[in-house]
C-alpha cells in the first residue's frame, strides 16, 4: 500500500479565537493536500488545537471558566472555522485527548528510559504569553528580547531534555538534506542558532491541575512544546499502530516562522531522533501577517476572524458565501509571501478581489459562457482542426504550477495560474468574437470557424483554470466547470485534467451566473475592522489595555462603537467592600469573595484577580461592583456581579473610590 501523503499544520492554542493567521497555514496545507489528492495520493491532512499552555488555563480563568469546558468550545469554535473554509482536514486532534496523553506519556517514559530525560533543577525566565523559556541573556528588564513579551522568574525542580546531545546529528541532517528545512534563508537561521550551541532543554513545570503529567511523578506536567509536537506522532498512531496507520514519517509540517527554529527545526528532529524514529520530509515556515501600525508580532488578536471577514466579502460583493469563502482562500495565499512577512489589510484585498477575481478569473468565465449562449446556442462549439495556439502555452502553466505547488510557493503557483487567465483575457480582445458572431451568422464561413476557434479556447482555458485553482477555490473551480458543461461530480478533478482538450464540443452550458459580482466600496472604515477583528469575540483576549471589568464581558477596545448614556445606566455600579477572601480549590486565578454593598447585601464574588492580590491584602478594601449582573456558577461557587478593575499587561488593578464613599453608593 503506498503511503499517503501526510501534511500538517501547528495545532493552535485555544487561548482565543481563530484569525486570518492561522486559517492562512490551515487553508495552504488544505491546498497542499488537494494538489496531493488531485495527483492521485491519499493525501492525510492533520490539524488541531493545542489544550495544555499555562496560557489557555489562564485564558480559562480569566473568563472564570472551567478550563476543560473552555478549551472544549474554542476546540469547537477552531473546527466549525475550518469546516465553514472549505478546509478538508482528515483529523482534528486535541491535546487533552487519551491519544495525544499516552503518546506524550509514553515519549518522556522511554526517554527517561534511554537517559535523555533526566531530573534537575530550572532556574531561569519563562514568558507564558511565548510558552518559552530564556536564557539571562536573552532577556532586558523583565521582557524576552525576541518577542518582547513579559517574562518571570522561574526556580523550581524538574526535568530536562538532553538536547546538547544532539547538536551534531541535527547539523549533519540539516546539511545533508537540502530539503528538510525550507525555505533556505530560514534553514541558515537554524544552522547558526544549532551552531551557537545547544543546552539541554528543561521540559517540564510544576503541576497547577493541568496538562499531561510526569508518568511516575505527579508533581509535574510535561513542558507544553514538549507535549504539542508529539501531536503528529499521536495522530500517526503511535506508538501502536504506527505500522497499521501508514503514515509516519510526515511529508509535509507547515509552520509559522516563530515557531520554527527553536521547536520544530531544532526540538521536534532531536526527539525524534531520541525516539529512533525517522524525521519529518520537510518542514516549512512562512512568514507572518503583519498590521499597519502595530508592533512587530504576529498581532493574531488585530487580524480579522477568518469565517467574518468571508461574510464581510460576501455582503460587500453580493456573491455567495462559498466564492466569498474560496475568495478569502485565494486572497490569503496570493497575498502571502511564504518567505517574508507581508503586511495585511482588508481594503487592499477588496481591491484585489476586484482586479483579479470580477475583472480577470470572472469576467473570463462569465463573458465565455455568455457569448457561448449567444453565438452557439449554448453548446460547446466543434474547434477546426487547424493548431490551437493556447495549447502548448497551458501545457507550461500547468508545469509551473505544479512545480511550485511542489516547492510549497502557493502565491508562486497562483502567480503562474493568473498567466493563463490574463492571457485569455487578451486573446478575447485581440480576437473580438463579438466582431466574428456577426460576420458568421450573415454565412462568413472563415468567421464562423475562427468565432469557433476563439469561444472553444475561452471555455477551454476557463476549464483548465478551473482545474489548476481547484487547491484553492474548490467551490469556485465546481461553480466554473458547471457553467461551461465540464464534469464536475463529486470528485474533485486530477491534474491530468489540466491538458489542453477536455471540453467535449457539443455538450451543453450551464447558465452564466457572475460568480464573484464587482465590490464598489472598497475602503473600510475603522469600526468595521474593529467589527472583523477576532479579538472582538466573546473570548477574552489577556494582556489588552483599557479598563476592563474582571471575569467576564467581551474586551472593550480604546475607541470602539460609542453607548448611549441610556445603555450606560442600565449598568448598576455599586461601592462595595471586601469582607473576606479566600483561594478557589483547583483555579490557580480565581478568589472568592465575600462582599458587602451596604444594608443586607452581601454576596459571593469569584474574581480573577489571584495572580494580582493576596487574599489578606483584600480585606476591607473598598472597591467598585457590577452588582445587577446575571449571577454565574464557576468551579460550583454562585459569583453574583464582578468588581472593576484596570487591565495593565493581563495584570488585574483594582479601582478602588478615592474617598470613604458609603458602601452601595452608586457609581455613575
Ligand atoms: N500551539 C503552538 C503550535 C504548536 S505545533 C506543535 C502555536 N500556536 S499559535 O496558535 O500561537 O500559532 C500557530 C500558528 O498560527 C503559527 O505558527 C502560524 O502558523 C499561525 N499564525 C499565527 N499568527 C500569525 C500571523 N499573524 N500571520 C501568519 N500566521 C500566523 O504556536
Amino acid at each position: 500500500m503506498t503511503k499517503p501523503y501526510y501534511v500538517t499544520t501547528p495545532i493552535y492554542y485555544v487561548n482565543g479565537m481563530p484569525h486570518i493567521g492561522a486559517a492562512l497555514t490551515t487553508i495552504a496545507c488544505d491546498a497542499i493536500a488537494r494538489y496531493q489528492r488531485m495527483l492521485g495520493s491519499d493525501a492525510f491532512l492533520l490539524t488541531g488545537t493545542d489544550e495544555n499552555a499555562a496560557k489557555v488555563l489562564a485564558a480559562a480563568e480569566q473568563q472564570g471558566e472551567d478550563p476543560a469546558e473552555f478549551v472544549c468550545g474554542l476546540a469547537a469554535e477552531f473546527r466549525s472555522c475550518w469546516n465553514a473554509l472549505h478546509v478538508e482536514y482528515s483529523d482534528f486532534i486535541r491535546t487533552t485527548e487519551a491519544r495525544h496523553t499516552l503518546a506524550v506519556q509514553e515519549c518522556v517514559r522511554r526517554l527517561i528510559a534511554t537517559g535523555d530525560i533526566y531530573r534537575g533543577e530550572y532556574e531561569g525566565w519563562y514568558s507564558i504569553s511565548d510558552e518559552t523559556f530564556f536564557r539571562d541573556s536573552e532577556v532586558d528588564n523583565g521582557f524576552a528580547n525576541e518577542t518582547g513579551k513579559p517574562v518571570v522568574r522561574v526556580s523550581e525542580p524538574g526535568y530536562y531534555f538532553r538536547l546538547s546531545a544532539f547538536a551534531d546529528r541535527l547539523l549533519q541532517h540539516i546539511n545533508s538534506n537540502p530539503q528538510f528545512l525550507q525555505p533556505e534563508s530560514r534553514r541558515n537561521e537554524v544552522t547558526s542558532y544549532i551552531s551557537e550551541g545547544l543546552r539541554d532543554m528543561y521540559i517540564t513545570r510544576p503541576n497547577r491541575g493541568w496538562g499531561i503529567t510526569v508518568p511516575g511523578d505527579e508533581s509535574c506536567v510535561v513542558y507544553v512544546w514538549l507535549d504539542a509536537l508529539v501531536n503528529y506522532l499521536a495522530a500517526a498512531g503511535w506508538p501502536d499502530e504506527m505500522e497499521a496507520r501508514n503514515l509516519w514519517p510526515a511529508d509535509l509540517h507547515m509552520v509559522g516562522k516563530e515557531i520554527f527554529v527553536r521547536f520544530h527545526a531544532t526540538l521536534w528532529p532531536a526527539m525524534l531522533m531520541a525516539l529512533n524514529l525517522p524525521l519529518p520530509k520537510q518542514i516549512f515556515a512562512h512568514g507572518w501577517f503583519t498590521v499597519h501600525g502595530a508592533k512587530g508580532g504576529k498581532t493574531g488578536p488585530s487580524l480579522p476572524h477568518p469565517v467574518r471577514l468571508a461574510e464581510f466579502i460576501r455582503d460587500r460583493s453580493g456573491c455567495t458565501i462559498a466564492a466569498a469563502v474560496d475568495a478569502e482562500r485565494y486572497l490569503l495565499c496570493r497575498t502571502m509571501s511564504f518567505a517574508g512577512d507581508s503586511e495585511f489589510s482588508v481594503s487592499a484585498c477588496l481591491q484585489r478581489f476586484n482586479i483579479d477575481l470580477a475583472n480577470d478569473l470572472g469576467n473570463l468565465v462569465n463573458r465565455t459562457v455568455n457569448m457561448t449562449c449567444r453565438y452557439c446556442g449554448g453548446l460547446v462549439p466543434q474547434p477546426s482542426d487547424a493548431p490551437q495556439p493556447l495549447a502548448e502555452f497551458v501545457a507550461t502553466v500547468a508545469h509551473d504550477v505544479a512545480a511550485a505547488m511542489e516547492s510549497v510557493r502557493l502565491n508562486v503557483s497562483l502567480d503562474a495560474a493568473w498567466q493563463l487567465v490574463s492571457r485569455m483575457n487578451k486573446y478575447l480582445d485581440e480576437h473580438a468574437p463579438w466582431a466574428l458572431a456577426p460576420r458568421a451568422a450573415a454565412g462568413d464561413a472563415v468567421a464562423a470557424e475562427q468565432l469557433g476557434d476563439v469561444l472553444y479556447a475561452g471555455l477551454e482555458a476557463s476549464r483548465v483554470a478551473s482545474v489548476l485553482l481547484y487547491p484553492f477555490m474548490p467551490e469556485v473551480s465546481r461553480a466554473i466547470r458547471q457553467q461551461i458543461g465540464g464534469e464536475c461530480g463529486a470528485s474533485p478533478p486530477t491534474w491530468a485534467e489540466a491538458a489542453w482538450g477536455g471540453l467535449k464540443p457539443g455538450s451543453r452550458l450551464g447558465s452564466a451566473e457572475p460568480i464573484f459580482p464587482r465590490i464598489r466600496e472598497t475602503n473600510v472604515s475603522h469600526t468595521e475592522l474593529e467589527d472583523l477583528a477576532s479579538r472582538r469575540s466573546p473570548v477574552r483576549q489577556s494582556g489588552q489595555a483599557g479598563t476592563t471589568v474582571t471575569n467576564e464581558s467581551a474586551p472593550a477596545p480604546v475607541g470602539q462603537e460609542p453607548i448611549t448614556i441610556e445603555e450606560f445606566g442600565r449598568i448598576d455600579l455599586r461601592v462595595a467592600e471586601v469582607l473576606a477572601a479566600e483561594p478557589v480549590t483547583g483555579a490557580t486565578r480565581l478568589l472568592r469573595l465575600t462582599v458587602h454593598l451596604g444594608g443586607d447585601d452581601t454576596r459571593t464574588i469569584l474574581a480573577g484577580i489571584a495572580e494580582a492580590y493576596r487574599p489578606e491584602e483584600l480585606e476591607g478594601k473598598r472597591v467598585v461592583v457590577v452588582a445587577n449582573l446575571q449571577p454565574r456558577v464557576m468551579r460550583g461557587i454562585e459569583s453574583k456581579g464582578m468588581l472593576l478593575a484596570a487591565d495593565s499587561d493581563g495584570k488585574a488593578i483594582l479601582i478602588e473610590p478615592d474617598q470613604s464613599a458609603p458602601l452601595g453608593a452608586r457609581v455613575r
